[in-house]
Order: C-alpha cells, then structure tokens, then sequence
C-alpha cells in the first residue's frame, strides 16, 4: 500500500511529519526521523535570540507531557550546516520560524529559503517563554506576519496555530488570506506541570506547553474548525499516539499530521509502528488513497440547533462478569443503574440516555437503544 502524499507541493513518501521539537533539532535529529520513517521534518523553532535550554524542562504528566522549552540553541546561520545535512540523508525539511516582527521573520524565512528548506512553518503559537503575548491571537496582526513572508519567499508556508486563542477559525482565515499554503495546529496548550505540596513549589519554575495524548480532542476540535472554514490543507498536530488517530485527523479535514510527544516517550520505532497501523487499516478497509478518507467525518458534525433529540436511554446488552467494579453505578448520576446480586440492570425511567456508562465500562456491557 502506497501512503505518498502531496503536500503544498511537496512529494512525501507518507503523511506523518515529524513536528518541531526536540526530536528534530538537529541535522543529525532530522536524519534520524526520516531514516527512522518519518515523510518529513519539520525544524526546531529557529530564532534569531538563542536562548539555551533551562534544566530541568520536561514533566510526564498523567495523559502527557509538560514543557519549558524554548527555541533552537543553534543560531540561525548555524542552520545552514543542519539543513544541508539532514537534506543530504534524504529529509524534506520544512523550517519552523519565529519572528517579533512582520519584517524580522520575513528575514528568518529568506534565509532559511537560501539554507535548503523545502518549506517553512511560521511558529508563532508557542504558549509559553515569551506568554500569551507571544501566541498569535490577533488575525490582523497575523495577517501581517504571514503576508510579509510570503511576499518574500518562493517556498510554501505553512501557519502554525495554537489553541490558545478565542477563535482560532479567525486567525486560519487571516493566514489563507495573506497566502498561507497551509494552515498546521495545535502547538501544546499552555499548562503548569503541577505543585509539590510538601514543599508549596511549583514542579517546573515557569509555565509551559502541555502536549501529547491529552491534548488531542483539542487538536482535533481546531482541525475540524479550520478544514470547515478554509479551503487550503490542514496538518493536525496533537496526541497521537497510534495510527487510528492519524485517520481521525484525517477524517476530520487534515491531508497530513505532525508527531512530538509519542515519539519522544518511546522511541524513533514508533514511526514505523504508526505506518504499519496505517498501512494495514487502509488495505484492510479497501482505501486506495487517503483523498477517500480526507474530511470523511466533518458531515456528522452539527451545529446544536440540527441535532434531533433522539429518545435514546442505556441497555445491559451482555451480563457484567467483573464483580465489585461498580464503576457504572458510581458513576451514573441519575442512580439508574442498579446492581442486585451481581447483575446490573438500567431504570428506563430514570435514564436519561447520557451515554456516560457506555463510555465508562471497561467491558462494554451497555449500549444506548431506543427508548421503546
Ligand atoms: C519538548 C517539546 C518541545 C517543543 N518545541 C517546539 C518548538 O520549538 N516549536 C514549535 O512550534 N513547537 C514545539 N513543540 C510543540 C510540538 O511541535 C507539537 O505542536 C505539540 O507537542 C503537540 O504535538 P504532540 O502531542 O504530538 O506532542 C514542542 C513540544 C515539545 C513536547
């Protein structure tokens, strides 16, 4: 099964991008993710202030990964040797930049053009290191910072957004608007690794950016919103973790993804594993090219006002074999869920058709059916 894809003008021998990152902030990084599997790379934010990374900046949280780290520690002429190299093993490389101005990033994206990248990535979304105050949020100002460098520049580029914005569907607009190729998101969502309460202290010293699988009904509500909204490729970025949710992105309007926190947590070999999962559901569901799959499940999504109340309530469809779990009973706000001498049954009357005990069985016993 074939899994290329074009991508703003890109030939990629699959879909998954490695996104900026740790595992990308090197030439001898990248060439290790491609040859890894990877169909891309995309930089380490490239800035011209270093800022060398602080120790420690990662902590695994319970659903991912908190962060505190912030842009490449290589200068920008540096990345001349680091593209070149990692392009010299075979890597398409899409530069990820940062800019305080419209005129500073155009000059970041004009070098990195003359350095070899295939494409760039305007990084203007990371939640922390310069704060909120650094995310783009403002589509006008957004707009300026996309058409300064598209002016520029003969490569594609792609907008990186985040979600910590009030309307990200604004801000895409803004960078289709002035030219943007593409549109990628999420960058982590801003986040505080938590508080030790022994010692009142804060687990990392600053805010950071929350990434991995907790993160990906985010990037998949922003993916959705700007496949809905604009008419250029999308890149969903966010938690995934295994190939299904490669397809959810790509079910909901993404032509490809972008990967950090899975990888990191176990090991370059998960990009062969994510093809394999993809590879194999694709031959398995009879899929020729991911075009048949491409924004398959954006017609189930309805604005409230569309959506019929079904009279649905929960049914035991299968006898509990897992005695004293009770997780459904705990949880069933409505007390509609009885056990009695180890058999669950649901009160209709009292059942409001939640669907929360479906999603909460660990053996999938209920099932919502119409109330007659
Ligand atoms: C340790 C770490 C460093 C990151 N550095 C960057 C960066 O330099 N530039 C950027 O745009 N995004 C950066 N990101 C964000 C990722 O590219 C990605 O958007 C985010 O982690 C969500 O994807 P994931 O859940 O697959 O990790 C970083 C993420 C992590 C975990």
């Amino acid at each position: 099964m074939d899994l290329s894809v074009n991508f703003i003008g890109l030939s990629l021998k699959n879909p998954i991008l490695i996104s900026a990152g740790p595992l990308t902030g090197s030439g001898e990084m990248m060439r290790k993710a491609v040859e890894a599997g990877a169909g891309a790379v995309v930089t380490k934010t490239i800035a011209n202030e270093i800022r060398s990374n602080v120790r420690p900046r990662l902590v695994k949280g319970e659903g991912g990964l908190h962060n505190i780290e912030l842009y490449s520690d290589f200068t920008l002429e540096e990345w001349e040797g680091e593209i070149a190299y990692a392009k010299k093993h075979g890597a398409i490389v899409i530069a990820n930049i940062l800019g305080h101005t419209p005129s500073e990033i155009a000059y970041i994206a004009q070098k990195v053009e003359r350095y070899g990248a295939d494409a760039i990535e305007l990084g203007v979304s990371c939640p922390h290191g310069e704060g909120l105050e650094g995310v783009a949020s403002e589509p006008s100002a957004l707009y300026e910072f996309t058409k300064a460098v598209v002016k520029r520049v003969k490569i594609p580029v792609m907008v990186k957004l985040s979600s910590n914005v009030a309307n990200v569907v604004k801000l895409a607009k803004a960078a289709e608007k002035a030219g943007a190729a593409a549109i990628s998101g999420i960058d982590t969502v801003r986040s505080i690794a938590g508080v030790d309460i022994e010692t009142g202290q804060a687990l990392l010293p600053t805010f950071g950016g929350y990434s991995g699988d907790a993160i990906r009904p985010i990037g998949l509500a922003a993916i959705a919103s700007i496949s809905e909204a604009t008419s250029i490729p999308a890149c969903g970025i966010g938690g995934i973790t295994k190939h299904e949710h490669i397809l959810e992105y790509m079910m909901l309007g993404a032509s490809t993804v972008q990967v950090c926190t899975s990888i990191i947590l176990n090991g370059h070999e998960h990009i062969g594993l994510l093809l394999d999962g993809l590879r194999g559901w694709m031959t398995q569901n009879g899929y020729e090219s991911f075009d048949e799959i491409k924004g398959k499940a954006l017609t189930s999504l309805k604005s409230f006002e569309e959506i019929k109340e079904e009279p649905y309530v929960s049914q035991v469809n299968e006898g509990c074999s897992i005695s004293l779990c009770e997780k459904c009973k705990k949880a069933c706000i409505y007390e509609a869920i009885e056990w009695t001498d180890g058999q669950v049954t649901v009160n209709p009357q009292r059942c409001t058709g939640c669907g929360l005990c479906v999603s909460i069985c660990p053996q999938g016993i209920f099932e919502l059916n119409w109330k007659d």
